[in-house]
């Protein structure tokens, strides 16, 4: 039973059931349509209450049953609506918590509507690229009037109810310590009788001088909605509930919604939000596994990552000890720390209260003896080896039993770190992207002895601190790491063929990166990679690379931070400008390697960038580094500034067609360096098989 159905005196109450919020599946969508169908055929029932049991009236569509089937089947909510705007008794929705996408559209579609004050109002379609397809868009408006609608149902932003409480939304808004079914059923006795029925259909919206209105933000959105073309559908259909009649704007809006699906860039997004979800399950640590109670943390090392590492606890209410080993090191770190979360006062985004509490969080060392008691720590020293074994050796020592023990190492093996200890049970990886306070991704490093119970607890830390957390296997670089190495290997082949940074960097913006790969490693520090490539050299000599980058760092040239990389720059002045020094040394490392430049489309850069990453990514996936593409897509989406209209580089090698993908990879190992084209089983057996990496 998706609803439930009780007659309290004259008034019928149906109570929407369907945990965790409501959703309107199909069950629950026709219990409801019995509901007011009982409640008709019933006499001694005046008028019927439509509520919803625990934390939600209903927070709309039941997204377990997304791109399903029964998303559609009868009844539908149209129906719904229809068969509770067409009773010839009273519906009153009672709504509470949260009001949503289709449960603000079937309340809507009741006669009346009273509420509890806090209940979180919104049309949210636009987010996963739809509109509201079930009337939203023309009853709406005719609530709250032309300007308000519109805002609401282009951000998709919840408003609280009782900021809504003068406008003809609500016909009640009651105290908040009211209990919400007495006063429901109470109001529905006072309105029993009165008729007619009040529709929202048959208001009209007032907006003298629409047109000028409704232009100025096809104008504004047109400018802030970038590829996704949601948003200026949302301004359309709503225009429409001025300009057209109701029953015309409906079908309008069917058309408009129906044609939203299809979209790319819906599709992508709401695969990103599929994505997200499912990348907290893992398989064989099921939902109930046991967690450790993280109420204390330690950060070894306060460096760039480590401090931003800290704020991230520190912001989630967690106490942390930074621990360095020479004073001055750690007064820099704690002094950035201050620095950072002044700068976020100064925008007025933290008030003196929650600063100073921050701080207050926030403590120094340089003993490993005042660390022992914390239930985490995080290591983010130097990426080398041997400072790793000497950090891990002294934490198995100092380290409560049960403590879990975390590195944010970024290429180093997990496992051979976990082994200088005698608890590699204990031992996880955490992978925090700079800067470690603002960026959305978390990599979890599961080692091969991770604790099932520590793999959990990390997982649901990550969440605590308001991360996306991925799980990765071990290799070198996880998963993002590894597959940004061939995108920037085939950067700097992209070099010595004919292109300069500026070229390369302007492609891939375009296609939608925040930053092109030369920009990225100005910003970086060039001296990062240079370090990561100097131990290949030694380690994995059998792969190739171009030499352009290290020519670069053997000027000193480290990008923003020495005031010269790839690009010039200007003192107090980010802007990235051409240098011809560097232009002029490319060109000769070219003649030197004995490579006739030639034309490189910005197609070709594009495919090589990206398609000799998703090459990666299938070996990745097919070595069980990560658990599904999706995964893999939520990394790019949420750590390197994948496109998210294009849904993340395994989604969007989909979207392009697996055969296409594997027929370019065929065509570039016959170029220059064709040695780095060796097409993925996985892709060649997907793309035989007409499959998609997300099925
Ligand atoms: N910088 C990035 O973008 C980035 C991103 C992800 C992961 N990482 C990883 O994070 C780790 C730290 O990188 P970073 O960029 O913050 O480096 P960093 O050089 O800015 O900071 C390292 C800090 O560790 C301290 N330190 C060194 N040895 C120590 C020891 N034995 N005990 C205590 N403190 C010690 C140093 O004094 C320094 O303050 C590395 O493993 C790196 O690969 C870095």
């Amino acid at each position: 039973m998706s609803a439930e159905y009780l007659v309290n005196g004259s008034v019928a109450v149906i109570t929407l059931n369907n945990p965790p919020v409501n959703g309107l599946g199909l069950a629950t969508r026709a219990a409801a349509v019995d509901g007011i169908k009982r409640a008709l055929a019933d006499d001694a029932v005046k008028a019927i209450v439509i509520t919803g049991a625990g934390k939600a009236f209903s927070g709309g569509a039941d997204i377990k049953e997304f791109n399903s089937p029964k998303a559609l089947a009868e009844p539908s909510l149209a129906t719904l609506i229809a068969t509770a705007e067409g009773s010839s008794k009273p519906v009153v929705a009672a709504i509470h918590s949260v009001c949503m996408g289709g449960g603000l559209e079937l309340a809507l579609g009741c006669h009346y509507r009273v509420a509890l004050p806090g209940a979180q109002i919104a049309l949210p379609e636009v987010k996963l690229g739809l509109l509201p397809g079930a009337g939203g868009t023309q009853r709406l408006p005719r609530v709250l009037g032309l300007e308000m609608a519109l805002n609401m149902i282009v951000s998709g932003t919840p408003v609280l109810s009782e900021k809504l409480a003068k406008t003809a939304l609500f016909d009640e808004v009651f105290a908040a310590d009211a209990d919400l079914l007495t006063a429901a059923v109470a109001f529905a006795g006072k309105i029993a009788d009165a008729r007619p029925l009040p529709k929202v259909r048959e208001r009209t919206v007032d907006y003298p001088n629409h047109e000028a209105f409704l232009q100025f933000s096809r104008n504004t959105v047109k400018a802030m909605s970038g590829p996704f073309p949601a948003p200026l559908k949302c301004v359309e259909t709503v225009a429409a509930s001025v300009t057209m009649k109701f029953d015309d704007g409906i079908k309008f809006e069917r058309e408009c919604f129906l044609g939203l699906m299809q979209t790319t860039e819906s599709k992508a997004l709401r695969h990103a939000f599929f994505a997200e979800r499912v990348a907290s399950k893992v398989p064989d640590v099921p939902a109930d596994t046991p967690t450790r109670a993280i109420k204390r943390a330690a950060v070894i090392g306060a460096g760039t990552m480590g401090g931003g590492i800290a704020m991230n606890f520190v912001n989630a209410g967690i106490p942390v000890i930074l621990l360095e080993t020479k004073q001055e090191a750690l007064d820099k770190g704690l002094a950035t720390i201050r620095k950072n979360y002044e700068n976020t006062m100064k925008k007025g985004k933290l008030t003196q209260d929650k600063f100073d509490q921050r701080l207050a969080l926030i403590s120094g060392t340089l003993s490993y003896e005042e660390i022992g008691q914390a239930d985490i720590v995080v290591e983010a020293v130097f990426e080398d080896m041997g400072v790793k074994e000497t950090v891990f050796r002294k934490l198995d020592e100092v380290m409560k039993p049960g403590a879990i023990l975390a590195s944010n190492t970024s290429t180093l093996d997990l496992n051979q770190i976990a082994n200088f200890t005698r608890r590699p049970e204990d031992v996880v990886g955490t992978h925090f992207f700079s800067p470690a306070n603002v960026m959305k991704l978390l990599e979890i490093v599961r080692g091969a002895k991770t604790g099932k119970d520590v793999l959990a607890t990390t997982l649901a830390l990550s969440k605590k601190l308001k991360k996306t957390g991925v799980v990765s296997g071990v290799c070198d670089g996880f998963i993002g790491n590894r597959m940004i190495e061939q995108y920037s290997r085939q950067a700097g082949f992209l070099l010595e063929e004919g292109c300069l940074p500026e070229q390369v960097d302007k492609a891939v913006e375009k296609f939608g990166f925040a930053m092109g790969p030369f920009r990225m490693g100005d910003l970086a520090g060039n001296d990062i990679g240079w370090y990561i490539r100097k131990r290949r050299y030694v380690e994995s000599p059998q792969i190739s690379y171009s030499k352009t980058a290290d020519l670069l760092c053997e000027l000193g040239r480290f990008g923003q931070k020495t005031g010269a990389g790839w690009y010039d720059y200007k003192a107090g002045d980010r802007k990235a400008y051409p240098s011809e020094l560097v232009n002029a040394m490319i060109v000769q490392h070219s003649a030197d390697l004995g490579v006739a430049r030639r034309k490189v489309s910005d197609q070709e850069i594009v495919e090589r960038l990206v398609f000799s990453m998703v090459n990666e990514a299938a070996l990745i996936l097919e070595e069980g580094i990560a658990m599904r593409a999706s995964d893999i897509d939520m990394v790019y989406l949420t750590g390197y500034g994948f496109p998210l209209f294009r849904g993340g580089p395994m989604f969007y090698a989909d979207t392009v067609g697996l055969p296409n993908v594997l027929a370019a990879i065929e065509q570039y190992a016959k170029g220059h360096h064709g040695e780095a084209w060796q097409a993925a089983p996985l892709l060649v057996k997907l793309a035989s098989e007409g499959k998609s990496f997300n099925g």
